[in-house]
């Protein structure tokens, strides 16, 4: 019989929000499906990186690029950094398991929330790593708890900043206290997945971080506001060195060619990233109107999606919004079995969302 290693035993598979196909595939339904369960841009992909896709389909025969070059230029000029500064990946949560492989062994630990993104869990279990869990603090990072937390085998640090489920943020002055202290040997990885969602002056300004310390990896992706979740592409930010020990663990070929032709068009698209924005700011501002009317808790959000709380068991809410062909996210994994993760929609199918909840409330 073959036998898995022990480690696999503790790994729970990430459950990703449910496909649109899925859905109707089970419950028979024949109407429009509306996904508002993995925080996609609602508007759908870059026109101009679609645009790219439909030119470039003909070399789908060819290997890709294997170092990402001309879309790590282009990014690379956009951020005002170096290309030998990013990593590029199939996702952005292809990078959180090389990482975790990179630096964490059986003897080593890492730290993180006790609701943080869950891929944080699954790359330390991954590596076999000690997982410290710290729990949060008013839905948000205990940054203090967990510099605390840091042992004489920590390596890792996970934060994502804005966190999914919550959405919360650490502030500016919490992220430089925290980087004042945080021993050089840990390396600190801030996951920076809705990024461009934030216009607020207390969201820490990263790069500035990064320029002064070599442990530190920034990840951000095109899943979100770019609209390009399918096509998968996100990427790291860290010193030369960390990039090298990255790209040791990848696997060749690993961002595909179409990907990378998206992304170098997409980023050239400002005004598909500001109408995302613009549409999420009014979406926001709607729903929690709507939520206050309906007497829900919900967190302020500073991504394009709401944590939206029922003070109930939230399993049977999210199956009859689900018969009326809207998907949302069960967080219970996260230790919020009474919430809902409810990703940001346009006017139109916000609107459905809170015709569908007055009904099933
Ligand atoms: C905090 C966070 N990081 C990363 C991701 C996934 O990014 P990608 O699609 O680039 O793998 C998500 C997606 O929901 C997320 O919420």
């Amino acid at each position: 019989m073959i036998r898995a290693r022990g480690f696999l035993k503790k790994i729970q598979p990430y459950q990703p929000g449910k496909p649109i196909e899925e859905v109707a595939r089970q419950l028979n339904l024949k109407g429009e499906i509306i996904k508002l369960a993995s925080n996609e841009n609602p508007l759908g992909a870059s026109p101009l990186a679609l645009q790219a896709i439909g030119k470039a389909a003909k070399e789908a025969y060819l290997y890709p690029d294997d170092n990402c070059f001309y879309f790590r230029k282009k990014l690379a000029a956009k951020l005002g950094l170096d290309p030998e500064n990013i990593f590029v990946g199939n996702g952005s949560v292809e990078i959180l398991p090389l990482a975790t492989l990179a630096y964490l062994d059986p003897e080593l630990s890492a730290v993180c929330s006790e609701s943080a993104f869950i891929w944080f869990k699954i790359a330390v279990r991954i590596a076999a790593g000690e997982l410290i869990e710290i729990p949060m603090k008013n839905y948000t990072h205990d940054l203090k708890g967990m510099l605390e937390a840091i042992k004489k085998n920590t390596r890792l640090v996970y934060i994502a900043n804005p966190n999914n489920p919550t959405g919360t943020i650490v502030t500016r002055e919490g992220v430089e206290e925290f980087f004042r202290k945080v021993p050089d040997h840990v390396l600190v990885i801030m996951d920076e997945a809705y990024y461009e969602y934030i216009d607020d002056p207390r969201y820490p300004d990263s790069f500035k971080i990064f320029k002064d310390r070599k442990n530190f990896l920034i990840l951000r992706t095109f899943s979100k506001i770019y609209g390009l979740a399918g096509v998968r592409l996100g990427y790291g930010i860290a010193h030369k060195e960390i990039i090298g020990d990255l790209s040791k663990l990848r696997i060749s070929f690993n961002v595909n060619r179409l990907s990378q032709i998206a992304g170098t068009a997409a980023l050239d698209d400002d005004q598909h990233v500001r109408r995302g924005k613009d549409v999420n700011d009014a979406g926001k501002e709607f729903l929690y109107e709507a939520y206050r009317k309906l007497g829900l808790f919900y967190l302020p959000t500073y991504t394009n999606f709401i944590y939206v709380d029922f003070a109930r068991d939230s399993q049977a809410i999210f199956e009859a919004l689900q018969r009326k062909g809207i998907i949302t996210r069960p967080i219970k994994e996260y230790g919020f079995p009474h919430a809902l993760r409810i990703t940001i929609g346009t006017d139109e199918q916000n609107h459905k969302l809170i015709r569908a909840l007055k009904s099933v409330l």
